[in-house]
């Protein structure tokens, strides 16, 4: 026997090594069909490795206080060797995890995949997106930019629309009477520890619950119902190495669009970079035009177009509550007997294009000054937001479906 062999011997008799690559990677049997779509739960995870790898780095050279920190990012950009990549890398990276999660979940509601056995991998799933949209909102802070400091006002006043407490909840959270080098320094150490902790976490049981139960596919049929004598499904194919080949020619074509935005356009356009940002966040000048970042956008503009009640934006703040609970119950909205849109009736094909042009418009929408032109249509398409879930047990059972195939169609 082999030094090797004698070694993971060893191992295996102390921790399950071979059995866990096993019953992961080299015997995990996933559906033949992957198509474009199951990229982006692979680049979710590469965009969250690049994060965490730049961010430490940042970490090294940045001043966590409301003296310093506007001043330490200049520092890193300029006169930190290689600095300048690192801070790219990072901020662009949080807007390419946006992008890749969005579509990855986009995914999900192409082909059903939040529908049972896979509830809980949605719901995890659900888990990580609010995590990463808190993630976003800390990290916006930490430059101290001028927008850093007008978004985060404008975020952290909605606590106040809660009655009774609003008021005491918003101090709690900023730790202070106003947005101060107090709330910096609880949003760093929020920041880069207790979330990305928490993210690394949620990614890991995501996988976990996923494996258990096995891949969905395009096709959004069970392959484990047809296996060969060895208990292999017939439409499946080992992860390792066929999917860990077929993944990483999906993660060069990203890297290669990721660092030509890192190394050509950097700022994307002032939607990745907003341009109130290179100065100092300054409590005595507002920006003439307060937006978030664009992956926040569809949820500020429902924000926005909600109608206040007595003065307070409490409504606001439940319909954009509501927007994304809401997700959480999909799993058990959806009526169908099938779970794939390609066999779906013509009503959950019609009612998912208005959702995702809804879901489009409202991002626009957040992004541009508010008009009564624009409220009206935000107005519309939160209505139509909603309509795509609430309608959903109603639509998804009346509807005729195409019988799916007994194997699965296409693949290699
Ligand atoms: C850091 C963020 C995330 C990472 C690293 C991640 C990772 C993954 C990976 C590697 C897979 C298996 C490969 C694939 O099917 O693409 C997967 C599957 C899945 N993920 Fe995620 N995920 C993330 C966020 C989310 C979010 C926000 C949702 C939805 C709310 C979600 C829902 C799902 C579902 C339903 C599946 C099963 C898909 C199927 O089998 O068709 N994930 N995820």
């Amino acid at each position: 026997m082999s030094m090797g062999k004698k070694l993971m011997n060893w191992v295996d008799a102390r921790f399950p090594a071979t059995e866990t690559y096993e019953y992961h990677m080299s015997k995990y049997y996933a559906p033949k069909n992957f198509n474009f779509w199951y990229f982006f739960g692979v680049l979710s995870m590469v965009v969250l490795v690049n994060q965490l790898v730049t961010g430490i780095w940042l970490t090294m050279m940045f001043n966590p206080s409301a003296e310093g920190a506007f001043a330490s990012v200049e520092y890193i950009m300029r006169d930190v060797e290689g600095g300048w990549l690192i801070r790219y890398m990072h901020s662009t990276g949080a807007s390419a995890f946006f992008v890749v999660v969005y579509l990855h979940m986009f995914r999900g509601l192409l082909y059903g995949s939040y529908k049972k056995p896979r509830e809980l991998v949605w719901i995890i799933g659900m888990g990580i997106y609010l995590c990463l949209m808190a993630e976003g909102f800390f990290g916006y802070l930490l430059p101290w930019g001028n927008m850093s400091f007008w978004g985060a006002q404008v975020i952290l006043n909605l606590p106040a629309a809660i009655p009774f407490i609003g008021d005491a909840l918003g101090e709690w959270v900023k730790g202070d009477y106003i947005i101060s080098g107090i709330t910096l320094n609880r949003f760093f150490a929020l920041h880069v520890v207790a979330i990305p902790l928490i993210l690394v976490g949620l990614v890991f049981v995501h996988l976990v619950a996923l494996h258990h139960v096995g891949s969905n596919n395009p096709d959004g049929i069970d392959i484990k119902k047809l296996k060969d004598k060895n208990g292999v499904p017939l439409d499946g194919v080992a992860f390792h190495p066929y999917y860990t080949v077929h993944d990483l020619v999906g993660i060069v074509v990203f890297f290669m669009v990721f660092f030509a935005v890192v190394f050509f356009f950097p700022e994307g356009g002032g939607y990745f970079l907003e341009p109130p940002n290179f100065e100092a966040a300054n409590p005595l000048k507002t920006p003439d035009h307060i937006a978030p970042v664009w992956y926040y956008t569809p949820f500020y503009a429902m924000l926005r177009a909600t109608p206040s009640m007595f003065g307070s934006a409490l409504p606001g703040v439940v319909v954009m509550g509501a927007s994304i609970a809401i997700l959480f119950v999909l799993p058990w909205l959806d009526k169908s007997p099938v779970r794939s849109i390609r066999y779906k009736g013509i009503l959950s094909k019609i009612a998912l294009v208005i959702f995702v042009i809804s879901f489009l418009i409202l991002g626009y929408l957040g992004v541009i000054p508010s008009s009564d032109l624009a409220t009206l249509i935000a107005r519309i398409c939160t209505v139509l937001y909603f309509l795509f879930f609430l309608l959903m047990p109603v639509y998804t059972s009346m509807e005729t479906c195409k019988q799916p195939p007994e194997r699965v169609t296409g693949g290699h």
